[in-house]
Parts: structure tokens; C-alpha cells; sequence
């Protein structure tokens, strides 16, 4: 396992969209192995490929509270089939815009359909923080960051405070 180099706004690579996995090969087992290891070692609750520089559409996820087991979760050409109506509010942060904040709220619960490593499909029901993290991640394969909920003004102006950040480093 590897920890891989998570990318940080204002890069473009971010705004990509994520090409589907075509076959759930060792490569692919790799890729979430190093993902989940990248992810642990940030830490966060959630990651993208397109995060570590791959346009996959591959995430992995793990909320599970502090003091309880780790629950990983990989999701392999993720798709929401349906959403329910009511909203949960999540202030949520994400790996590649650190120290940085987003109220959204978000559908509090959504099925989804995905392969898993085994390339098998699965389907799972999720509420609370993993519904947000579900549907965060999957943002991020089409390319959309929690900053595109901010008005254009302050989402300006974090991308300067990145731009800035990534010159002076
Ligand atoms: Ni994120």
C-alpha cells in the first residue's frame, strides 16, 4: 500500500469528470487499497480517485465513529438511484480545500448502486453522515466541490486564498 499525493485546490485536475471503471481488475483493488490508506492517514471520511490524480470513478468512504471498529466502504462506478425528501444539514470539509468550511444540506437519505472490489453489484440504503459523504464523493466525479454551494463571491474567495497558498509553497 502507498500513500498517495492528495490534490489541493485550486488544480484543476478537480474539475474533471470521472470516466467509468470498465473492469474491477487487481489494478483497480490497488488503487482503492492505496486510497483507503491515503484516506486513514489524512484522515478524512471520505475519498475521490480524482482526489489522488485518477479519473475513475472510484471513492471510498469509512464514518464510523472514533471508539467504534472501522467500517470501509469502496464504491466502484457509484450511482444514486433515489433520494429521499427530507434534508440533512452537514458542515462539510473535504481533503482537497483544507481548513475550509461549507454548510449543505444535502438529502438525508439515498440508495445507491455500485460495484464493489469484487466487481460485484451491490445496492445500500444510507442515512446520516454517510449519506452526505456518499453524495460528496460522487460530487467530486463530476467534477463539483463543496465550494460551488458558497455565492460566487466567497467561493472567489477561497480559490484566491488556494491561489495564493499554492504560489508562496
Ligand atoms: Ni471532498
Amino acid at each position: 500500500m502507498a500513500l498517495l499525493p492528495i490534490i489541493i485546490l485550486p488544480d484543476p485536475v478537480l474539475r474533471q469528470v470521472s470516466k467509468p471503471v470498465e473492469r474491477v481488475d487487481d489494478g483497480v483493488r490497488r488503487l482503492v487499497a492505496d486510497m483507503f490508506a491515503t484516506m486513514y492517514d489524512a484522515p478524512g471520511v471520505g475519498l475521490a480517485a480524482i482526489q489522488v490524480a485518477v479519473p475513475r470513478r472510484v471513492l471510498v468512504l469509512d464514518v464510523a465513529g472514533k471508539d467504534d471498529p472501522p467500517a470501509p466502504i469502496a464504491m466502484i462506478n457509484p450511482q444514486i438511484l433515489t433520494r429521499g425528501n427530507e434534508l440533512r444539514l452537514h458542515e462539510e470539509g473535504c481533503l482537497s480545500i483544507p481548513d475550509t468550511h461549507v454548510d449543505i444540506e444535502r438529502p438525508a437519505t439515498v440508495r445507491v448502486r455500485y460495484l464493489d472490489e469484487q466487481g460485484v453489484v451491490q445496492e445500500r440504503d444510507a442515512d446520516g453522515l454517510l449519506a452526505t459523504a456518499i453524495q460528496h464523493e460522487i460530487d467530486h466525479l463530476d467534477g463539483r466541490l463543496i465550494i460551488d454551494f458558497l455565492s460566487k463571491l466567497r467561493r472567489d474567495m477561497v480559490i484566491r486564498k488556494f491561489r495564493k497558498q499554492a504560489k508562496t509553497s
